[in-house]
């Protein structure tokens, strides 16, 4: 009996990318927060942008691999897609969320300019970070409430 099981791989991508959107893009957010009282630190500035862009694309991965998780528990169709779609409704609009601030901040930087203070910017990221929670939470029910993807226990 082995735990590496290649076999397995496709279903596993999933759990195994989607720590790095929540853990990226909370710690950006955090960041912006704390750049708000420590105005003069451009260290948190500049560490809270490549967070929030390696974060954005980290979450357009989970997308992918929700979506590849997705086929591999029966598809949109199957009797647990529904609850599936439920985790994703909240997802894709979190992911578009940061993605588009992601984009904005970028092509701002580019100019020399710094929207991190703005407080639509942060409306905008802390709307993402609560749809990121939700997100979290959904995706933990699916497995921890109603054991989607989970094969049950196996004692060796
Ligand atoms: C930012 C995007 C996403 C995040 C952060 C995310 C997060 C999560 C989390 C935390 C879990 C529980 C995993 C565990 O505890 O092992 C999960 C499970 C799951 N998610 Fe997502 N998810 C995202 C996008 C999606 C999308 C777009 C789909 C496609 C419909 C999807 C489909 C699933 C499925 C089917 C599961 C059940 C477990 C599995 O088969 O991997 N997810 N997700």
């Amino acid at each position: 009996m082995t735990l590496l099981d290649f076999s397995t791989i496709f279903r596993d991508l999933h759990p195994m990318v989607i720590h790095f959107p929540i853990a990226l893009l909370v710690v950006s957010v955090f960041l912006d927060i704390l750049g708000r009282f420590r105005a003069e630190n451009a260290g948190l500035k500049h560490a809270s942008y490549i967070l929030l862009l390696l974060g954005s694309l980290a979450a357009i991965v989970a997308v992918i691999t929700g979506d590849i998780a997705l086929l591999a528990v029966g598809g949109e169709q199957s009797p647990i897609g529904k609850l599936v779609a439920q985790h994703e409704s909240i997802a894709v609009p979190t992911t578009l969320v940061f993605v588009g601030i992601a984009i904005w901040r970028l092509i701002n930087q580019r100019k020399g300019k710094d929207i991190s203070s703005s407080n639509l910017f942060l409306a905008l990221e802390l709307v993402g970070v609560v749809g990121l929670l939700l997100t979290g939470l959904a995706g933990g029910n699916l497995v921890f409430t109603y054991g989607i993807g989970v094969e049950g226990m196996k004692i060796p």
